[in-house]
């Protein structure tokens, strides 16, 4: 589904940083991959490449057999919504409730009322925050917000999920649910590619585990551990 070819990735500008140094890996359709390394490390810029919110300086990077790196601006849209993001800050809209968090999503994309009203609270059951519709994000707990915002990412029915540090601001008990919802997800046939730092985490889901260091990878383990 994914494919880095000897992916580079040079940061220009006061200083030249080697972000991403000749990477190259695959993933297959509906693995759980956990992507691990120190600060800077270059994960969150393996997550833009792919999103294409960055361009690679050099190799080639593909989604299910197509080059990425260098769609027009009016491919990217379409290409986006094949991926749901989900990062640390969970940016939900603090004056919408939760189901309308969840529409916007869709409204941007030219759904009917009907459409909506029958997508969104299919969408916050599967995140288990269906009794909650009506709520606002400051109503409910930081585990809860991520779970929307995991909603949100889920309206188009990607076939990929991207999370950066998901778990970043939250306790270990909620933290385990997000992982938890992500694997219940993936069971259900999405991919997954979650960049942490989180131990605990990488070493209790048991799948595979792609550990970056200064922007190479290092070791490629399925069944992996957090291991740096
Ligand atoms: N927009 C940018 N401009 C210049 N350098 C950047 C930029 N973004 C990242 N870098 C540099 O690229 C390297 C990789 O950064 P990246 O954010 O990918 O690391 P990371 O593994 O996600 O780190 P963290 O765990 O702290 O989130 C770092 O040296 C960082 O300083
Ligand atoms: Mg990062």
């Amino acid at each position: 589904m994914i494919e880095f070819r000897n992916v580079k990735k040079i940061y220009t500008g006061g200083i030249n940083t080697i972000a991403l140094d000749e990477i190259s890996f695959v993933i297959e359709k509906e693995e759980f991959v956990s992507l691990v390394g120190h600060s800077g490390a270059g994960k969150s810029t393996l997550l833009k490449l792919l999103y294409a919110e960055e361009k690679p300086t050099s190799g080639e990077i593909f989604f299910n057999g197509e080059d990425i790196s260098n769609l027009t601006p009016k491919q990217l849209p379409f290409y986006r919504r094949r991926i749901g993001t989900v990062f640390q800050d969970f940016k939900l809209l603090p004056r919408k409730t939760l189901f309308e968090n969840v529409a916007f999503a869709l409204e941007v994309s030219d759904h009917s009322d009907k459409e909506i009203n029958e997508l969104v609270p299919q969408i916050l059951e599967i995140v288990g925050l269906a009794h909650k519709l009506d709520s606002y994000p400051r109503e409910i707990s930081g585990g809860e917000q991520q779970r929307v915002a995991i909603a949100r990412a889920l309206v188009h029915r990607p076939p990929l999920i991207i999370a950066d540090e998901p778990t970043g601001n939250l306790d270990p008990i909620s933290s385990w649910g997000i992982i938890q919802l992500l694997l219940k997800i993936n069971k259900l046939g999405t991919t997954i590619l979650l960049a942490t730092h989180n131990k605990d985490i990488v070493n209790r889901v048991k799948k595979r585990v792609i550990t970056l260091d200064q922007g190479k990878i290092i070791r490629d383990h399925s069944k992996g551990r957090y291991a740096i």
